[in-house]
């Protein structure tokens, strides 16, 4: 049995997310049959949906040729996902908000194409209580409107991951040794839930 679980950075820049995301994965990959992705939306051109509805009444992918093209063939492969924003003003970044809508083709082209595939949220903030825990019901929400089963963190990482970088990139998101213990958590049970999820498919 071997399941996929990408994760996804959705910071523009390389710091405490991307490796947040890394000790994730590196986390998920302790379950036996589990295999990894990472993506970043750094440096990748993705407009926002401007709900011109080409998807919709063409009943095809979406108009406007940027990064998202090869992005959406990527990420929709994966059987389980891990998303992870820096916290923007109490929110996820507007690379993610942009990622996201663009994913509206999964509504009305292709409905069902994430059903039966988990996903854990994953939020990093500057400040200690800076707004990870509404960024993650944020990203709980963007998962829901395209289908994903939401995974907890159960008992204390609840809603999902939630790390403190105090605005240091990476060597800040290293300190939080317990803001990482909730994303490792995560990233376990979303892996668990992804190979229960493929076992029985397979069993019919
Ligand atoms: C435009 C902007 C808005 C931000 N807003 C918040 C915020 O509301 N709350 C917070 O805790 N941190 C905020 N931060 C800090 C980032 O969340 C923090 O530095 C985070 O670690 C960035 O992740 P990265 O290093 O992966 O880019 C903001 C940073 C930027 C650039």
């Amino acid at each position: 049995m071997a399941v996929e679980i990408l994760g996804l950075a959705g910071s523009p820049r390389k710091g405490a997310t991307e490796y947040v995301v890394e000790e994730a994965l590196r986390a998920a990959q302790e379950l036996p049959g589990v295999s990894t992705k990472f993506m970043t939306l750094r440096g990748k051109k993705i407009q926002p949906c401007t709900g011109c509805d080409y998807c919709k009444t063409h009943k095809t992918r979406c108009c406007i040729k940027d990064d998202m093209e090869e992005l959406f063939e990527e990420f929709v492969k994966a059987d389980a996902y891990l998303i992870a924003s820096p916290v923007y003003v109490m929110a996820p970044t507007p690379h993610l908000a942009a990622f996201f809508s663009r994913l509206r083709p999964i509504h009305h082209v292709y409905p069902g194409m994430l059903r039966n595939k988990p996903g854990g949220a994953i939020a990093v903030g500057g400040t200690r209580h800076g707004g990870q825990e509404v960024t993650v019901n944020i990203l709980i929400n963007y998962m829901l409107t395209r289908g994903l089963i939401v995974v907890g963190g159960e008992i204390g990482g609840y809603a999902g991951g939630k790390v403190w970088s105090q605005d240091k990139k990476e060597e800040g998101a290293a300190a939080d040794s317990i803001g990482l213990e909730t994303v490792r958590g995560l990233a376990r049970r979303v892996a668990e839930v992804a190979l229960l999820l493929k076992a029985a498919q397979r069993g019919g």
